[in-house]
C-alpha cells in the first residue's frame, strides 16, 4: 500500500475485479443458454460503475442495466462499444425520452403511459425504436398489471414501431427457494410471455438463475451476486469474495475493567482491556447498526466492535493481539473475504447490498485487475 491516497485515507477500499468477472462467468455458466447481462445500477452497487463495467465488457458481458436515465449516460460514456447494450430499469420520464435516443440506451416500458410515449418518439425518429417491456407478475412495484397487459395485446397498434428485445419481470423472493411465489411468478411469466409467440423472456436477478433452468428464459440479469453476495439463503455461497475493507487505527489505549466507552457508555469493560479506535464510521456507510455487533478482524483474531459507531470512528477490543502488532497507522479488517458481506449485513440487521451501496466516498479504493492493484 504505497499509494499516496493510501496513506492519506483513514480506510481502504479494494475492489477485486478479477473476482468480479469470475463471478460472472460462474453466473453465465449456471444459465448456460441465456444470455448473461450485468446489473450496474446504483454506481454498481457502490463498487464503481466506471471501473466494473468497463471489466465485465472486457469479460464478454455485453448488455448492462441501471436504474436511472442519468446512469445510463454515465455508462454509455465509459463502455468501449456503443453497440453494448444499456437498459434503463425506470424507462423513460416524459420529456427525458430524447435523451435515451442521444444516449442509444433502451428504456424498460412499465406502464401503457410510457409504452405510448416511446411509440411517439418512435414515429418522429426512424420509425423503430428498441425497448424492453416489464410485466408485473407479483411484485407491484414496476411493470404493466395483467389488465393493462390484456389491453396491449388487445391493441397491437400499440407495440407498432417497437423493437421489442424482450419482455421482463422480476421475482420478489427468489433467495427462498422454497417460497412458493417463486412458481406463481413464473406461471404468470410463461403466460405472458405465450402471449407474444417468439418473444424473448428475461425473469431470472442472481437468486432466480439458482432456481433452475425455467427460471432462466434468454437473459438473466444478476446484480448482488456478481459483488458477492450469497445468492442463496441457508447454502454455501458459491461467490468469490470481491471486497475488502480495511480501517486505520488512530490510536489505542488500555482502560480498566468497568471503564464505559463512547457515546452513551452503552458499552463497558469487564476486564482490563486494550482498545483501537479506528477511522470508520457511519458517515461512510458503516451503519449504526452495528454498534456494540460489529466484528472486526486482525490477521484471524476476531476484534469485537465496542460502544456506538460514531460518524467517523468505531472502536474496536483488541485486547487478544499482541501490543505490538496494533499500533497507530495499523491496519483491521472491517469486511474481508473470512468476514464477508452478508456477514456484516447479519451482524448490522440487513442484507448485504445495503452494506455495499452504502459504501463511504472517503474511502482510499484500489482496484485489483490481471492481479495487480491499481489506484482508483
Ligand atoms: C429489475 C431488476 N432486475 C435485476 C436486479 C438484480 O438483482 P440482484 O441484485 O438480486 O441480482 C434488480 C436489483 O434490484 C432489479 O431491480
Amino acid at each position: 500500500m504505497i499509494d499516496s491516497n493510501v496513506t492519506r485515507a483513514g480506510a481502504v477500499l479494494t475492489i477485486d475485479l478479477d473476482a468480479l468477472c469470475d463471478n460472472w462467468r460462474l453466473l453465465r455458466r449456471q444459465a448456460e443458454g441465456a444470455e448473461c447481462a450485468a446489473v450496474v445500477k446504483a454506481d454498481a452497487y457502490g463498487l464503481g460503475a466506471e471501473r466494473v463495467a468497463p471489466a465485465l465488457y472486457r469479460a464478454g458481458c455485453r448488455s448492462f442495466f441501471v436504474a436511472h436515465l442519468t446512469e445510463g449516460i454515465h455508462l454509455r460514456a465509459v463502455l468501449p462499444d456503443q453497440t453494448a447494450m444499456i437498459y434503463v430499469l425506470h424507462g423513460p420520464h416524459p420529456g427525458s425520452e430524447r435523451d435515451f435516443v442521444r444516449s442509444r440506451l433502451v428504456p424498460v416500458l412499465n406502464s401503457l403511459p410510457q409504452v405510448k410515449a416511446w411509440q411517439t418518439l418512435a414515429q418522429w425518429e426512424d420509425g423503430v425504436l428498441p425497448a424492453v417491456l416489464q410485466v408485473d407478475t407479483g411484485m407491484a412495484r414496476l411493470g404493466l398489471s395483467e389488465d393493462e397487459f390484456a389491453s396491449l395485446i388487445a391493441h397491437p397498434a400499440l407495440l407498432e414501431g417497437l423493437a421489442l428485445q424482450f419482455v421482463m419481470s422480476h421475482l420478489v423472493s427468489a433467495e427462498a427457494q422454497h417460497d412458493p411465489v417463486n412458481r406463481r411468478q413464473l406461471a404468470r411469466f410463461e403466460a405472458a410471455l405465450a402471449q407474444l409467440p417468439g418473444m424473448r423472456g428475461s425473469l431470472a436477478n442472481s437468486s432466480g438463475i439458482f432456481l433452475g433452468g425455467e427460471y432462466h428464459f434468454g437473459l438473466v440479469r444478476p446484480g448482488a451476486a456478481l459483488y458477492g453476495v450469497a445468492p442463496v439463503a441457508g447454502q454455501a455461497n458459491p461467490m468469490r469474495p470481491v471486497i475488502r475493507l480495511q480501517g486505520k487505527v488512530l490510536q489505542t489505549r488500555r482502560v480498566d475493567a468497568g471503564t464505559a466507552v463512547g457515546y452513551g457508555h452503552s458499552w463497558m469493560a469487564c476486564r482490563p482491556s486494550r482498545l483501537a479506535t479506528v477511522a470508520v464510521g457511519y458517515a461512510d456507510g458503516y451503519l449504526r447498526s452495528l454498534s456494540n455487533r460489529g466484528l472486526a478482524r486482525y490477521e484471524d483474531v476476531p476484534l469485537p466492535l465496542v460502544g456506538k459507531v460514531s460518524m467517523d470512528t468505531i472502536i474496536v477490543d483488541v485486547t487478544d493481539v499482541p501490543e505490538a502488532r496494533i499500533v497507530e497507522g495499523a491496519f483491521v479488517d472491517l469486511a474481508d473475504p473470512i468476514n464477508g458481506v452478508d456477514a456484516v449485513a447479519e451482524r448490522a440487521g440487513t442484507i448485504g447490498y445495503e452494506i455495499l451501496t452504502s459504501l463511504g466516498r472517503r474511502y482510499a479504493r484500489q482496484y485489483i485487475e490481471g492481479g495487480r492493484i491499481q489506484p482508483d
